[in-house]
């Protein structure tokens, strides 16, 4: 079953393609939650599991897709890891189990209204002294940033449909940093990828939002 998971195409296509290229950014955000210990750690959206891959299972991280096909490839291609078939907009735990919940290119993609379920849920789910670390989209803030926006839109074109508008849609509110202060979480630390125009942000759930 292990071995039968780790042959789904779109795992292997998709870390073929990104894997080497996101390298920087899942260290980054594995250094976040590291830096202050904050496990559990639940990983959204976490498409093939390359985020989690290569910790050791009693630190205790979970990560969840909708996509059934991603999760048994990410299960197998991390033996001892949990991965949890699930909705982001409806997730599977109690309140405050986690402490921390990493969301990466998984939010500009989705229509609005299951952008904001997963941030209500993703507040829901984060223990009071908990940290949201999430990487997407931002609109250019310098020259290479715009020329790195470009090929992005190249590559989110072809992903076509919903995925291109909800994106569009995504950078037309103001990108990553605007949802999450929209979603009632307050930044504490960022870094800015001029190259793609993408943002690594720390962000704690703001006071009144919970
Ligand atoms: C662009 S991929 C990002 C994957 C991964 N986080 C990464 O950084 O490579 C978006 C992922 O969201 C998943 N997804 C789509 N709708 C979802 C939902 N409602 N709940 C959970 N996952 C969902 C897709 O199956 C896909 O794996």
């Amino acid at each position: 079953m292990r071995r039968k998971g780790s042959l789904y195409l779109l795992g292997r296509l998709y870390d073929l393609a990104f894997g080497h290229m996101f390298y920087a950014l899942r260290r980054r955000v594995a250094a976040a939650v590291e830096r202050d210990g904050l496990y559990p750690w639940l990983d959204v959206c976490c498409g093939t599991g390359s985020q989690l891959r290569g910790h050791a299972p009693d630190l205790v991280v979970c990560g969840l897709d909708k996509n059934l096909g991603m999760v048994r490839y990410a299960a197998a291609r991390a033996p001892g890891l949990p991965f949890v078939c699930g909705d982001a907009g409806r997730l599977p735990f109690k309140d405050g189990s986690f402490r921390a919940v990493s969301v990466s290119f998984g939010l500009h993609d989705k229509s609005p209204d299951l952008r904001r379920a997963m941030m209500a849920e993703a507040r829901r789910v984060l223990a009071p002294s908990g940290r949201l670390v999430a990487v997407d989209f931002e609109n250019p803030w310098s020259f290479k940033s715009k020329v790195g926006a470009l090929a992005v839109r190249a590559v989110e074109r072809l992903a076509g449909g919903e995925h291109y508008r909800n994106g569009r849609d995504f950078l037309s509110r103001g990108g990553l940093k605007a949802f999450l202060r929209e979603s009632g979480f307050v930044e504490s630390a960022r870094h800015d990828v001029e190259i793609g125009s993408i943002s690594v942000i720390v962000a704690r759930v703001e006071a009144h939002a919970i």
